[in-house]
């Protein structure tokens, strides 16, 4: 992979990484309609360089770390396996926040255990006072914990996930903050201070949903301006998001293998400053 790269904790992973979350059932829960799928998917992302891994325990529940360690454990020291704690699913799928010192130590031994490691890389706190967005509300608490867990040696490195820039200020107050994981898109662009402030700091910001999520992006502007570069829609998504800032780290997710060489070439892809002007419509 020839693309550029960025510090992730005391890590440089390569700009493109990729999310598993889609490797479960639907909706990140139950298993894989395709086991051998989802698993060639993850072996082929290794192989083409990715070492940047994005997870949960709560996707599947299990299953996501379950496939990942069957795919590739044991694991090539330069891949970086990024993981996140604080919320639960219902029998129903659900999703409820998890967020007492008990329910955050049982995260993390449930994702040492099934990701079969020792330590984990980054644990990001997925914060839940809104499930669907970032909310105001302490983290002392919840965070404190995790930094206590990492103190143990359980855990090298501390994110935050949907939070406000005061809880990303409130964080880096408590412990190290390693990066920071909020929605960010062509079309979803509330984050934009935060993601220059974090640049400043030289702290990752990792857009989830970076084209659009369960349901893709679809624009004119979009199909407009691959079909003048000879790209797919998706590739001129992520190849905005790499120009949009060199602290943006990608974890496009797939279950496709078609789907993944295709994300990953986006690398080459340069937008001009025509294209960005028309891009830049799709968040008005
Ligand atoms: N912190 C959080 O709260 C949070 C929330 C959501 C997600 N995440 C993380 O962020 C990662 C990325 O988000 P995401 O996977 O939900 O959404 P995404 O990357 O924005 O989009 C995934 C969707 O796009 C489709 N897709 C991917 N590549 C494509 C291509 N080249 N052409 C056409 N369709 C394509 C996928 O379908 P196919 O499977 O058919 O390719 C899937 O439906 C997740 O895997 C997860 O690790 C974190």
């Amino acid at each position: 992979m020839s693309i550029s790269t960025f510090q992730l904790g005391n890590r440089h992973v390569h700009r493109i990484g990729y999310g598993a979350m889609q490797l479960a059932g639907p909706g990140a829960f139950g298993p894989p309609k395709d086991t051998a799928a989802a698993l060639a998917v993850l072996r082929e992302a290794v192989a083409l360089g990715v070492d940047h891994l994005d997870t949960s325990d709560f996707y599947g529940p299990h299953i996501t770390n379950q496939l990942i360690r069957e795919a590739l454990h044991p694991y090539r020291d330069e891949l970086v396996i990024v993981t996140k704690v604080g919320a639960l699913r219902d029998n129903d799928g659900s999703w409820k926040a998890a967020f007492s010192g008990d329910e955050l130590e049982r995260a993390v031994h449930d994702n040492l255990r099934n990701l079969k490691l020792d330590v984990l890389e980054v644990v990001n706190l997925r914060v839940m006072i809104d499930v669907h967005g970032p909310a105001e509300g302490s983290i002392d608490a919840p965070l404190s914990t995790l930094a206590e867990l990492q103190q143990r040696g359980l855990i090298r490195h501390i994110g935050l996930s949907n939070v406000t820039r005061a809880q990303v200020a409130q964080g880096r107050s408590i412990t190290d903050i390693v990066c920071v994981q909020n929605q960010y898109n062509l079309a979803h662009r509330r984050d934009d201070a935060l993601i220059d402030e974090l640049a400043a700091s030289g702290i990752p910001y990792v857009p989830f949903f970076p084209l659009s999520g369960f349901t893709p992006l679809q624009s004119s502007a979009l199909s407009g301006v691959a079909k003048r570069l000879d790209a797919t829609p998706m590739q001129v998504a992520l190849a905005w998001l790499l120009q949009r800032s060199p602290n943006l780290l990608l974890i496009p997710g797939t279950s496709s293998v078609a789907h993944l060489r295709e994300n990953i070439a986006s690398a080459s892809l340069e937008l001009a400053s025509e294209d960005l002007a028309v891009l830049d419509r799709m968040a008005r």
